[in-house]
């Protein structure tokens, strides 16, 4: 339903994964996306009717300006966190383009751990007790872990793709990580570790919108970030997701949102002009919420099972985050059902991959009720019988998201369609949405 006036924009989504198809179908849905572009974008982005893909390279700063100008785009979305950290959104913004993504000071809160708790620290928001070190302290850092017997967690200052972080179970655990990060196993990401108290509870995240003052908080998701059932085996993008999340009391929720008020009031303070999601990891103590991490963009999956269920004006709202005018947006309208989001991902993810696998069953997932595919790692080819055909280019394939009345049925509807998604070595998580069956607040 759209009630306000028609924006008309022109938009350049910058991404490729499944977080921005996501982004592209809830930017579609509204009709003021006249056109849209994405770069690169994917096979699921390719084949959308009013989007086209465009090559552009996003660390090419001038080239992006340059697209911008010559096709009248009207707003700039930026997916994921390289560019961000890496400045685009400055760039951009210098340009008079509007831009829905924050600057690079800001994005160090994502790019650099020791950035964000300092950051945490200094404005006393609740975040576990942690020291910084690099090599030249390593004999401190591994003080710093005996002293809490092993109970940390070492992280590498620098983004490593999911990679740099150790929960450690005993000393030499948590040594062996400080080590192998001073002698660069992450490389420059490294070369800097944070050592922190291990905190227990269960993890949300919690995504707003920030436009430099007004904060709106988007509807809580939780992540399944371990590759395999029962959250066992290494860590991962993130193998599915679901929204809302039922364990979450209304005064744990509150809680969440005050600490995120707060973040964005430091931000304000700190002379930071963000505009875009600040995404905030939280754990679930029994001392309270305490912020595990922000990221500086929307989650994938968590934005696959977050933007099917608002039923606000996309367009209008990240146009508003990116203009400084969320405050004049009405109250935020919510699908009150229940999402839940199934990764299909490559043999071998999140290790290395085959690629160029012939992807069936797509077009049957997608017809059934309530279910949208998002494509992640792929694209579309020709085959050497001269037809068109998807194929995977990554670890992460698709997601499949499922709205229903119930965590039962959105469970069983995208497990039905991801069933039909299938390629060499294709394998998804069988308990995705599980927990939200099995836990409930009070
Ligand atoms: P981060 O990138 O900082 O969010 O860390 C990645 C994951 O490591 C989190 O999602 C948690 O599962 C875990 N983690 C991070 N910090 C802590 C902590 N202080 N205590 C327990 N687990 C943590
Ligand atoms: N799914 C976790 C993240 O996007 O950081």
């Amino acid at each position: 339903m759209v009630t306000q006036k028609t924006l008309k924009l022109t938009i350049l989504v910058i991404g490729s994964g499944g977080r921005e198809h996501a982004i592209v179908r809830g930017l579609d849905y509204f009709d003021e996306a006249a056109r849209l572009y994405v770069a690169p974008g994917n096979g699921g982005t390719l084949l959308e009717p009013r989007t086209e893909n465009v090559a552009l390279t996003v660390t090419d700063h001038d080239a992006v300006v340059a697209f911008c100008q010559a096709h009248d785009i009207g707003l700039v979305v930026v997916g994921p966190e390289a560019p961000l950290v890496d400045g685009l959104a400055d760039s951009l913004r210098a340009a008079g383009i509007p831009v829905f993504g924050p600057g690079a000071a800001s994005a160090r809160l994502e790019g650099s751990k020791a950035f964000a708790k300092a950051f945490m620290r200094r404005h006393d928001l609740p975040t576990a007790a942690y020291e910084e070190f690099t090599a030249e302290d390593a004999a401190a850092a591994y003080e710093f872990i005996e002293a809490r017997a092993g109970r940390v967690v070492v992280k590498a200052d620098g983004l490593a793709a999911g990679k740099g972080v150790v929960v450690a179970q005993s000393v030499e655990e948590a040594r062996a990580a400080a080590r192998a990060s001073f002698e660069g196993a992450f490389g420059a990401s490294g070369a800097r570790v944070v050592i922190e108290e291990r905190l227990e509870g269960p993890e949300c995240s919690l995504l707003a919108l920030v436009d430099g003052a007004t904060m709106l908080a988007l509807p809580l998701s939780q992540d399944h970030k371990r590759a395999h059932d029962g959250d066992a085996g290494p860590n991962t993008g993130g193998m599915g997701a679901y929204s809302p999340v039922p364990m979450i009391t209304a005064r744990q929720e509150a809680q969440m949102t005050e600490v995120m008020a707060r973040a964005v009031a430091a931000l304000v303070e700190d002379g930071i002009d963000y505009h875009g999601v600040l995404y905030g990891g939280f754990m679930l103590t029994e001392a309270g919420p305490q912020l595990l991490e922000f990221n500086v963009r929307f989650g994938d999956p968590e934005t696959q099972v977050v933007l099917p269920r608002i039923r606000s004006n996309l367009v209008q709202l990240m146009y508003a985050t990116a203009t400084g005018t969320l405050a004049q947006q009405p109250a935020l309208e919510i699908d009150e059902r229940a999402a839940v989001g199934v990764v299909i991902a490559s043999a071998g993810y999140p290790g290395s991959v085959q690629t160029g696998k012939p992807i069936s069953g797509l077009g049957r997932a997608q017809v059934l009720p309530g279910v949208e595919v998002y494509h992640a790692a792929t694209t579309v080819s020709t085959n050497e019988a001269g037809v068109e055909q998807v194929v995977t280019t990554g670890g992460r394939v698709a997601c499949v998201t499922a709205l229903a009345d119930s965590f039962e049925d959105a469970r069983e509807h995208a497990y039905e369609a991801a069933r039909h998604i299938t390629f060499e070595g294709s394998w998804s998580r069988s308990d995705i949405g599980l927990r939200a069956l099995s836990q409930k607040g009070e």
